[in-house]
């Protein structure tokens, strides 16, 4: 009777966990409700966002890859990594012409991505359209064009890298070949808040077979708002209507379905991002205590390429580069990916000998 009550209630296993307690007259049921409550009340929301914002159109293709991917990668016993990177939007208008963004460049995910790869990881690069990508994000803008050049010797035309630009694409294109002939990553791409959680939940569905073998790196600076559906007009809006009013609702937070219901024993690392340092070690401390997942990676956005701070349940560690290393170019995640891939094997070390 209890769970015909709870709205949207569609969890089988904590419904069959509850009828079984139930059936042997257990006096532990009381228990089980109370973590069915936590958990439904926590859902609700979420599951009211799937349920009226429809899938994006090329939604079932990209299920498909995943699943193509994942399963080719657990056959082989691989360790899979999803990258979630850059900022989702906020549509204004059903035919788009204005949106509200959440600012992410693509840096942290596209560089992280080709750290896991070295790692030896299987990499779902789950990305904002035209954000930067792995590899690519070395040479943005002309930079590309730069390295070439053009020579014409009676109509045959020949494009070479220029001799001073060998030694910047040698590396980046042999890793490149290298991930790209093993199968290694896939990207997949979204826009808006909503396209985002549909692949998130959808990646979550076929990583949840890897157990813990799989790592969650949620670099992907997600909306906390957005506008209901049905409260954004079809067109474009018309500034002789006079100043909008728009009124932002709050995003579920998706973090808690999936560590408690969609990927409960995968590894799940959380992003934190603030613009006041007195806020980020104890938001990142209360996201851990909600959430219950493994780590914090507490940035800020004014030095996030220089310095991070590791959150897990036990200790903060610092992730420093000096100024000269950042001048350099040495990318700051190539530090936390090391972190993340040790504690990483911890999880499995332990998962395995339980
Ligand atoms: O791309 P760059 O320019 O290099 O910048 C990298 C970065 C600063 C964007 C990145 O390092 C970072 O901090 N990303 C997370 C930004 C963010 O969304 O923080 P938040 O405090 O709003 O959310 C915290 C966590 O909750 C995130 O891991 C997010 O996945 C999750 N979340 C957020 C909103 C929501 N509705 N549901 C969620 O689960």
């Amino acid at each position: 009777l209890y769970i015909e009550t709870i709205p949207n209630f569609s969890n089988l296993k904590l419904k069959h966990l509850l009828l079984c307690s139930l059936k042997t007259r257990d006096h532990r049921p009381y228990r089980v409700i109370k973590r069915l409550r936590a958990v439904v009340t926590m859902s609700g929301s979420w599951e009211e966002f799937f349920a009226t914002h429809l899938p994006p159109t090329d939604f079932e293709d990209n299920r498909s890859l995943l699943k193509e991917f994942c399963e080719r990668h657990d056959r082989q016993g691989h360790r899979i990594v999803l990258v979630t990177s850059g900022g989702t939007t906020v549509p204004l208008e059903h035919n788009t012409v204005r949106f509200v963004d959440n600012f992410s460049a693509g840096k942290r995910g596209s560089a992280s991505a080709e750290y896991f790869l070295d790692q030896g990881y299987a990499v779902i690069f789950m990305h904002r359209l035209k954000s930067l990508e792995p590899f690519t994000r070395h040479f943005n803008g002309q930079k590309l064009l730069d390295m070439l050049e053009m020579q014409d010797e009676s109509n045959n035309t020949t494009i070479r890298v220029k001799q001073d630009s060998v030694f910047a694409l040698a590396p980046v294109l042999s890793r490149y070949q290298a991930a790209h002939a093993a199968g290694a990553i896939l990207h997949v791409a979204f826009t808006t808040v909503s396209e985002y959680f549909w692949l998130l939940r959808a990646a979550c569905e076929v990583l949840a077979k890897s157990g813990p073998r799989a790592l969650l790196y949620l670099a992907a600076a997600v909306s906390d708002f957005y506008i209901p559906k049905d409260s954004i007009p079809t067109h474009k809006m018309q500034s002789e209507s006079g100043p909008p009013v728009i009124q932002l609702h709050l995003v579920p937070k998706m973090l808690a379905p999936l560590v408690n219901l969609w990927v409960p024993n995968a590894y799940v690392v959380s992003f934190k991002l603030e613009t006041e340092e007195n806020l980020l070690i104890p938001k990142s401390r209360a996201a851990l205590e909600k959430y219950k997942h493994k780590m914090v990676i507490a940035n800020m956005l004014q030095n996030r390429h220089q310095r991070v701070l590791v959150v897990t349940r036990d200790a903060n560690q610092e992730i420093l580069l000096s100024r000269e290393e950042l001048l350099a170019g040495a990318d700051i995640e190539a530090g936390i990916v090391g972190v993340i891939v040790s504690h990483h094997s911890d999880h499995l070390a332990h998962s395995e000998a339980r």
